[in-house]
């Protein structure tokens, strides 16, 4: 036994309470004192049954994460399970918070089990590219036949209680102390003389179509081969006797363990919880956070405006005109009532919300009690500017004030008002209600607090926060527009835009770079492009033109019918534009280029090169303060697939120096837009990875 688990005796019954904060997580400790626990047990005279209950938060939240990847250590999970299995006492699970992944299984090798009604169980471990490797699709399916227990492990979602106890999963239901419910509900069956139930002697269930529910997995996975291996290892369990399925259920779990999909998968989950845990902000607090203006209430306004909502703070929301401000709240009840079909919130709640929770005006006095305002009016410096003087004369002393801008200097913003250290970027992406993203842009002159209550509000709305520096596009939108720039060179030198959007889906991304550019608006980035060239065009930066012709005839891309795709049948079914092909190819002869072939492996590799290119420049200049804030800005903003963990991952795992070489490769014909990241040259030098800058090595 060992400090993980309690034992102690209530008449003929043992308890195991298993004590590993903050979630229970079966780390090697824990197995082995829930081993001896079951030794001590079962040499325990007068012991009957054992209870294994869980101490905190939860059951188990599975197996630990942190062991994934290093040598597996003893006792292993699958025969922990089979010896609680195959106990002569009667063994019950009695579960409360989670019991997910490992932690289900456990409960699933106890003979009998009985949850709180809050409680959620589930098996997410396609979430980590893995699949339950504990027997886990062994013994569910015998519970709850093949097609509830395929859907349960491969969505991941977490289960009802209620939803459990209706498929069999969960024996009983009680409300109360997991380990007094427990205690009672085992003296209950050993004074029913109840059987042990061994799950794996249960009979195998019927089977299915097993390549047609393989064939729709992969499909639905986008790319992602853990869910559609759930339906081998399930096929097993039909098809094999117990203890042979259970073997080829550990061979695909080990399989999957070496793939860069696990190891991409568990970046992101470690990522996505270090991101807003950054440590110039350890105890620094936050200022208080209830009523939020918003200036403007176009698209982001209004979605800005409905997040907050949402997230029941009170919303003023300042636009030109009493015209402007109706056509603003008929955008947030437009959201809102998508809200209530999504079940988010319920009719009456969406009523409260609109009568007293939103106030749309026309007037700044109104802003006056406003703890933080977030203005989103068009992308213009001096309309950005008139807006912050206003709000500087009148919104109260240690109000943050907050710019939505996509690409202006937070700094310039700033130098306008008396009070810089109040003011920040706060960068959300459309539709501001659902991205997860949000870009926190600390300035010269932001101070600490200011800081902390963005990525306080980041958190209140449910939104991944990422803290960015000033420069043009901050981290997401200036690797974006890198990367971008790669592509529209390929077009130039022969490829299509179909040709790279295909390339880069069947990649992972969501959608292509075209498919995307047609759903912002194309006439995002003819602005861009127009406001860059009146800067004045480094002359060695290689230009095109065609955009820009599409653009001047009013395509902007889906919100005009039309852009690199036709979208008459629907916004989904797009088919190419035959307008813009003859524009790539008058310009490409204008410009004197011979087309060639690209594969959909050259394109891959020139895009990613450009996205990690940048992305190192954007590390290396403290623009992001590790790699891992870039990949969650691309994960989370910019559709890049979750299962290759983000761009730097992507790079650490396909290998930094092949990339450096290719970028040098390419820099023969284009030594301005190749030029290699300084700290991508370094890290290549030393040996080392972007990871090794995440764990500050
Ligand atoms: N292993 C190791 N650490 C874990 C963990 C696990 N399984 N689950 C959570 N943690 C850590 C988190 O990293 C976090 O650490 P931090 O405080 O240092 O950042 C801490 O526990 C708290 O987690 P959260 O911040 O996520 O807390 P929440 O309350 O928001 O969520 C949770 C709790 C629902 C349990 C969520 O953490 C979660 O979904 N965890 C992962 C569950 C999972 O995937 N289980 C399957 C594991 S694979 C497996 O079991 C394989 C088996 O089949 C063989
Ligand atoms: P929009 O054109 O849809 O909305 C702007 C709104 O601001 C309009 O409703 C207008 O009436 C109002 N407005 C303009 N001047 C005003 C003033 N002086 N006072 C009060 N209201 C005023 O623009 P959108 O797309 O919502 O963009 C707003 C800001 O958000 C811009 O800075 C943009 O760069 C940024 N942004 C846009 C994203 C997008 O995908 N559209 C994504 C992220 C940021």
């Amino acid at each position: 036994m060992n400090d993980k688990i309690a034992y102690s005796r209530h008449g003929d019954i043992a308890v195991l309470t298993v004590q590993n904060p903050p979630v229970n997580a079966l780390s090697q400790a824990v197995r082995q004192g829930l081993w001896d626990g079951m030794d001590r047990a079962e040499a325990d005279d007068g012991v009957r049954a054992v209870l294994i209950v869980g101490e905190g938060r939860a059951f188990f939240a599975g197996a630990d994460i942190t062991e994934f990847g290093k040598p597996p250590l003893e006792p292993h999970l699958p025969d922990l399970i089979n010896r609680i299995e195959a106990s002569p006492l009667l063994v019950v699970a009695s579960m409360h918070g989670v019991s997910l992944g490992g932690g289900l299984e456990v409960a699933l090798g106890c003979h009998y089990r009985i949850a709180v009604p809050s409680a959620r169980v589930g098996l997410p471990e396609v979430h980590l590219g893995l699949l339950p490797g504990a027997g886990g699709t062994q013994r569910l399916p015998r519970l709850t036949g093949v097609d509830a227990a395929l859907d349960i492990m491969t969505t991941g979602r977490h289960v009802e209680a209620a939803e459990a106890h209706d498929l069999l999963l969960v024996d009983a239901l009680r409300e109360g102390d997991p380990k007094e419910n427990g205690i009672a509900y085992t003296r209950k069956l050993l004074d029913e003389n109840a059987p042990r139930r061994a799950v794996s002697e249960m009979p195998a269930p019927e089977p299915i179509d097993w390549d047609a529910a393989f064939e729709a997995t992969l499909q639905r996975g986008r790319g992602q081969i853990s869910p559609a291996w759930c339906v081998r290892a399930v096929q097993a369990s039909v098809e094999k006797p117990f203890a042979e399925g259970l073997k080829a259920e550990r061979q695909i779990f080990y399989d999957l363990m070496q793939t860069d999909q696990r190891q991409g998968m568990i970046h992101a989950f470690f990522s996505e919880r270090a991101v807003s845990n950054l440590p110039e902000l350890k105890g620094v607090a936050p200022r208080p956070l209830q009523n939020i203006g918003v200036i403007g209430g176009g698209t982001m306004g209004a979605g800005i405006a409905t997040a907050a909502l949402l997230a029941g703070l009170n919303v003023t929301l300042l636009e030109m005109s009493a015209d402007a401000g109706q056509a603003a709240r008929d955008r947030i009840e437009k959201n809102l009532s998508g809200s209530v079909k999504r079940g988010k919130i319920t009719a009456k709640q969406h009523d409260q919300i609109l009568t007293h929770t939103l106030n749309v005006v026309s007037n700044y006095a109104r802003l006056s009690d406003a703890d933080l305002v977030i203005e989103a009016v068009f992308e213009d410096m001096d309309v950005k500017k008139k807006v912050f003087a206003e709000l500087d004369r009148v919104c109260k002393p240690g109000a943050v004030l907050a710019s939505n801008t996509s690409y202006l200097d937070i700094n310039e913003i700033a130098a306008t008002t008396s009070r810089p250290s109040d003011v920040l970027g706060l960068h959300f992406f459309s539709p501001a209600h659902v991205m997860k993203l949000l870009e926190v842009v600390v300035a010269d002159a932001t101070a600490p607090d200011v800081v902390a209550t963005g990525f306080a509000l980041g958190k209140m709305l449910g939104k991944i926060s990422v803290r960015a520096g000033v420069c043009d596009g901050f981290i997401g939108n200036r690797i974006l527009s890198t990367y971008r720039t790669a592509a529209d060179h390929m077009i130039l030198d022969g490829a299509s835009p179909y040709d790279i959007d295909t390339a880069l889906e069947e990649f992972g991304f969501a959608m292509g770079p075209f498919a995307v550019a047609d759903l912002a608006g194309l006439d995002i980035g003819w602005a861009v492009r127009k406001r860059k060239r009146a800067e004045g065009l480094d002359p060695r930066a290689r230009d095109s033109s065609y955009a820009d012709k599409l653009c001047e005839e009013g395509h902007f891309g889906q919100k005009t019918g039309k852009g690199y795709y036709d979208y008459a049948a629907g916004p989904r079914a797009r088919v190419p534009n035959p307008d813009v092909m003859p524009l790539i190819e008058a310009e490409r002869a204008a410009q004197g280029l011979t087309p060639r072939h690209f594969t959909d492996k050259e394109i891959v590799r020139r895009y990613m090169a450009a996205m990690v290119n940048e992305a190192a420049k954007v590390v290396g200049e403290g623009i992001a303060r590790r790699p891992l804030d870039v990949d969650m800005t691309l994960l989370f903003g910019y559709g890049f697939p979750r299962y290759r963990g983000g761009p730097l991952k992507w790079a650490d795992i396909v290998g930094l120096d092949g990339l450096l070489a290719d970028i040098k490769g390419y820099a023969e014909k284009d030594p301005y837009f190749w030029r290699p990241a300084p700290l991508l040259e370094q890290l290549v030098a030393e040996g080392r990875t972007f990871d090794d800058l995440n764990k500050g090595t």
